[in-house]
């Protein structure tokens, strides 16, 4: 049974409100007064010493020093105290600095972080001016959205009452993951009952959603996709959290989740769109002048040949810090040299794309192994055309919107036709991984 006791300053209103009421802390009347409320359909006589469930003298008692009593009771004391129990009560996870709650701890350490002045300017104007409630940023492996929301975080921390940081990596489910939230939106342990149906969960956090202004971090949403299927299709046991987002997307409330993920999950892409307060921000790589930056940190000799290098792996931070480590140990940090190679390396880089691939469907791997060893970027009907006739237009379609919701392919537009293609890293992966599976 969940409790609640008086904060400090509630209990100073629950003696003033006795004394001023004038009867004696002893008096049956608090008792009678009591089991109405937590009992109405019941007769509550004088003198019979026979009160409602929680309504006894030792819980009375308990209740004006201070001590937890059960949340009904406490409910009905302060009523009968004419006092509002919300301003009494003891916010046991939001006390100080006016119940502000920051659970940031367990985000990662970031110590450098270059640029992102646009992408930060466009999320704050999403999260700040358009009160945004759902935002996802979306992006490939290692093109820096948990850098990116943890310093948004951190800019944003003085606008919001509650702010909490949580890694979805291990892929909690969606009643762990709201029975961890409740406590800290709500102020309020989980009322034990709602573990027990998802509906429940949701309304409590709702219910914190709206009565406090919360900012909710969901890094490495990609854990709760399966595998095998079309891009943000969830996991068997993970299809609840398409219910939160739904409810968080759209319904009223104050606050904003924000979301990370290499994958566009479903109902986002269908609650998403431009005027609307669910959003999807799409993250790509550094700016040209940022990752100068990050190579110069890394160690390289600055030469011309750094254009092509960051072009080459779309100024993806992780990707330049993987080959940068390669470069600096067998070609002395001389970004030239590697560039004589003239072969685009894949190394470590792979690690990072594995992750992602694990997820895709045969169809899909198909049509990006028809890419990478296209010529040039390639229309609809041209990957039609070289993919076996048992997959039709449509379903060629299908699989072009979900990889593009993967971020695996990028689309340019010549003579009016859109043309997709792949960044040169992930061509090279994919005719490494594929090449014995489609020749
Ligand atoms: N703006 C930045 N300035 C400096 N370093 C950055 C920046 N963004 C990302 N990085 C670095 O790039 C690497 C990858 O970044 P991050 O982990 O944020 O990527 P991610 O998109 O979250 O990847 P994943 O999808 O694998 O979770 C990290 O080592 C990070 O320190
Ligand atoms: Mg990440």
């Amino acid at each position: 049974m969940p409790t609640l006791k008086a904060s400090s300053s509630g209990l100073k209103k629950v003696q003033q409100a006795r004394e001023e009421n004038g009867r004696n802390k002893d008096d049956e009347r608090w008792l009678l007064e009591a089991s109405k409320i937590v009992e109405p359909d019941k007769e509550w006589l004088p003198a019979k010493k026979f009160y409602a469930n929680g309504c006894s003298q030792s819980t009375w008692n308990r209740f004006l020093l201070g001590h937890s009593v059960n949340t009904n009771s406490f409910k009905a004391f302060c009523q009968v105290l004419n006092l509002n129990w919300e301003e009494i009560v003891d916010r046991p996870y939001g006390d100080g600095d006016n119940g502000k709650i920051v659970d940031w701890d367990s985000c990662p350490e970031v110590t450098v972080f270059y640029d992102r002045t646009s992408e930060l300017a466009k999320l704050t104007e999403l999260i700040q001016q358009e009160n945004c409630r759902l935002v996802a940023i979306l992006g490939m492996g290692g093109i820096g959205k948990t850098t990116l929301v943890i310093q948004l975080g951190e800019q944003l921390q003085t606008e919001f009452e509650v702010i909490i940081w949580r890694s979805i990596q291990y892929a909690p489910t969606a009643l762990e993951l709201l029975a961890n939230l409740i406590p800290l939106v709500t102020n309020f342990e989980a009322d034990s009952a709602f573990t027990k149906t998802l509906g429940q969960g949701i309304g409590q956090f709702m219910a914190g959603l709206r009565s406090r202004r919360c900012l909710i971090i969901l890094d490495g949403l990609e854990a709760l996709f399966g595998s095998n299927q079309l891009a943000g299709t969830y996991r068997p046991d993970y299809e609840e959290y398409g219910k939160l987002f739904r409810e968080i997307g759209s319904s009223t409330h104050q606050s904003c989740l924000v979301l990370t993920s290499h994958e566009q999950p479903r109902e986002i892409a269908t609650l998403a769109g431009n005027n609307r307060p669910v959003r999807c921000v799409r993250i790509s790589g550094l700016q040209p002048n940022a990752a100068r930056q990050l190579l110069t940190e890394q160690g390289l000799v600055e030469e011309p040949e750094w254009e092509q290098l960051i072009q080459r792996y779309r100024g993806n931070p992780l990707a330049l810090k993987i080959v940068s480590d390669t470069i600096l140990e067998l070609f002395n940090g001389k970004v030239s040299e590697f560039i004589q190679q003239n072969t685009i390396f894949v190394g470590q880089v792979s690690e990072v794309l594995d992750r992602q691939f694990e997820r895709l469907s045969d169809v899909e791997k198909k049509v990006l192994y028809r890419i990478a060893t296209g010529e040039a970027p390639m229309s609809i009907s041209q990957i039609s055309e070289k993919i076996s006739p048992t997959v039709s237009i449509s379903q060629i379609m299908e699989v072009l919107e979900s990889l593009a919701r993967r971020s695996l392919i990028e689309k340019t537009t010549k003579d009016l036709t859109v043309l997709f293609m792949l960044q040169p890293v992930v061509m090279k992966y994919i005719v490494n991984r594929f090449k014995h599976v489609f020749e």
